[in-house]
């Protein structure tokens, strides 16, 4: 197998659209990390198939053959790009050349749902930068019931944004809607490490199921849990 190598700054500003001076400022802030240690200096080569470069938690890639898969994940896989403890999601997607494709927006091990996949670094950017505001919905189920009183006062502290512990700044305003006591709808326009798990514990409350609606405009009709299919270039583009 021939190994690709590229300078980091030249990478994050293929996969992004960074300048290459602008990719030396991100780097130099502490930013980026290359499988999960922080690099500042933009000379490190990347191995552009298989080195897992990540920016505020976002992986990077350089486009190589533009692949848009949307996977039904199912529980019990993760989104990395080695197994630790888990099989990996890519293992459920018979396509070659694995090692360049990378996840838009990660889901915990035990979350379902959409997932989408791709080696177009900057498609990827894409979809999950907040600045693109692509609604993502989820669907999840509460451990604790709340009444409709504390239903109301969580709608309206979500619309309004709420700061989650650990945090500098309020998530982005999003839509909470409740189906009963337990289970409810979240829209959101950002992608925040465990962003809808920490919303409920914000509450007092635990989330016990998640499960990823739809991402954009992207749904999981006719898909089953575990199956994938290509994107149509009309839904690529409507990103
Ligand atoms: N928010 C979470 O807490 N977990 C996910 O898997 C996705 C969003």
């Amino acid at each position: 197998m021939v190994v690709k190598r590229m300078r980091l700054d030249k990478f994050i500003s293929k996969s992004t659209e960074l300048s290459r001076k602008e990719s030396k400022k991100i780097l130099h802030a502490g930013e980026v990390t290359v499988n999960d240690q922080v690099i500042k200096d933009p000379g490190v080569h990347v191995d552009i198939a298989n080195d897992d470069v990540m920016w505020v938690g976002e992986p990077l890639s350089v486009a190589t053959g533009n692949r848009y898969i949307l996977l039904h994940k199912p529980e019990g896989f993760e989104c990395t790009l080695k197994a630790k403890e888990y099989p990996i999601v890519t293992e459920l997607i018979a396509v070659p050349e694995l090692g360049s494709l990378r996840i838009a927006g990660r889901l915990d091990v035990d979350t379902t749902g959409a997932l989408l996949i791709s080696d177009d670094g900057k498609w990827l950017h894409r979809v999950t930068s907040p600045k693109h505001e692509h609604a993502k919905i989820y669907e999840l189920t509460l451990a604790d019931a709340m009444d409709s009183e504390a239903q109301a006062n969580a709608v309206k502290e979500v619309a309004e944004g709420i700061l989650l512990e650990g945090d500098h700044e309020e998530t982005k305003p999003a839509t909470l809607e409740f189906i009963d006591e337990t289970h409810a709808r979240l829209t959101l326009e950002q992608g925040k490490y465990h962003q809808v798990k920490r919303m409920m514990g914000y509450f007092g409350n635990k989330v016990i199921e998640l499960h990823r609606a739809s991402i954009g405009h992207i749904d999981l009709e006719g898909l089953e849990k575990g199956d994938s299919r290509f994107l149509t270039p009309q839904e690529v583009e409507q990103f």
